[in-house]
């Protein structure tokens, strides 16, 4: 512990003291527990083995100048499981119950929030399973739901340098009226194959398109994506996205800033027209995209051409950490202090 090195940490799991649970039994969420242990006990006929009942959320801690703690917009991360809860039949858990749980899973792991000076922050995972017995597809009548932390550095190895990605229309992640506005295990599972791909080839991510269309720009595995050209803040609407709460802060940051904000649909040919491309998300914070490879149309589309990060993007992203970090006024009313 004493030999974390804060500033030189990646995206990955440390183990930190405490985790936090809580059990729904008979319609009612129990009160939460604090545990030390890493491991879960699990009947292996639970559905979240079999029938991918698994919802997740990601969020972050950061330590300001002043030593204080703050999460950033974890009302709406809370709001988020009740919905993808929704779209694959799982209890909701109160948005109370996720906040009071938040907030122990940071007070009692307050030495694992990297120093200010680091850029580093504490992951915050929550995690709802189905935990009866089934064997036919049916919904579990009890659900653990749990909070593990983890410090962690920038998503993509290079942080806030522009990174490449790829367009590989061989694969999809998530079908129109599927689970992709839901963070639910199924839709990373459909990301393996073509995102480690990606990597093999050099690419830090794979850009989706519009399953069924394939002429419309989703997402990438990890983040959503944004455009800007013309001082406007562009990014996709589409029914198989992930609704990003970064992308919801930048479209008001980009709006404060006195940009117009677009959300509509993004045809692929558009990608041509953008002065800057990034990557949004709770891990990618912003990455600028370098360049974009549509490589089975043999197509690319190149930013940052001098090898930096566009003007907007930095400005964008220096606001939403400066926010996140205490640096600036919270207007938005966007970050809760652990007292
Ligand atoms: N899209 C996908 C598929 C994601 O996994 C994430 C990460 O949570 C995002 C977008 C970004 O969402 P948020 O900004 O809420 O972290
Ligand atoms: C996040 O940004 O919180 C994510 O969940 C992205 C990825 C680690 C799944």
């Amino acid at each position: 512990m004493d030999t974390i090195n804060w500033s030189e940490l990646s995206f990955g799991y440390m183990k930190t003291d405490y985790n936090v649970r809580s059990y729904y039994r008979d319609g009612k969420w129990s009160d939460p527990e604090i545990e030390s242990s890493e491991m879960i006990s699990l009947h292996m006929a639970a559905t979240c083995l079999h029938y991918g009942q698994e919802a997740f959320e990601g969020l972050k801690a950061f330590r300001g100048k002043d030593g204080k703690v703050r999460i950033f917009r974890m009302r709406d991360n809370a709001l988020r499981l009740q919905s993808s809860s929704r779209g694959i039949m799982m209890a909701e858990v109160p948005v109370e119950l996720f906040e009071e749980m938040v907030l122990t899973a940071v007070k009692k792991n307050m030495r694992f929030v990297p120093p200010y000076e680091s850029g580093a922050s504490l992951y915050i995972r929550p995690l709802l399973i189905g935990t009866s017995a089934q064997v036919g597809v049916k919904p579990s009548k009890e659900y653990m739901f749990l909070i593990f932390v983890t410090p962690v550095g920038p998503y993509f190895k290079e942080g806030f340098q522009p990174t490449p990605m790829v367009i590989m229309r061989e694969y999809d992640r998530a079908a129109p009226l599927g689970t992709g506005t839901y963070k639910v295990g199924g839709n990373y599972a459909a990301s393996l194959v073509s995102g480690e791909k990606a990597h093999e080839m050099g690419y830090s991510a794979v850009i989706y398109l519009d399953a069924k269309e394939k002429k419309y720009i989703d997402e990438c595995g990890p983040a959503n994506f944004f455009g800007v050209k013309n001082n406007t803040y562009i990014t996709p609407e589409s029914t198989s996205i992930l609704p990003s709460i970064t992308n919801k802060s930048l479209m008001q940051l980009a709006e404060d800033m006195g940009m117009k904000v677009e959300r509509r649909r993004v045809p692929e040919e558009e990608l041509a027209t953008f002065e800057e491309a990034g990557a949004c998300g709770t891990a990618a914070v912003i990455s600028p995209i370098l360049r974009i490879d549509d490589i089975s149309e043999n197509k690319s589309y190149y930013y940052c051409k001098d090898g930096k990060a566009g003007p907007i993007s930095e400005k964008l992203y220096h606001k939403l950490r400066a926010i996140q970090y205490g640096d600036e006024p919270d207007v938005h009313g966007w970050v809760t202090v652990v007292e």
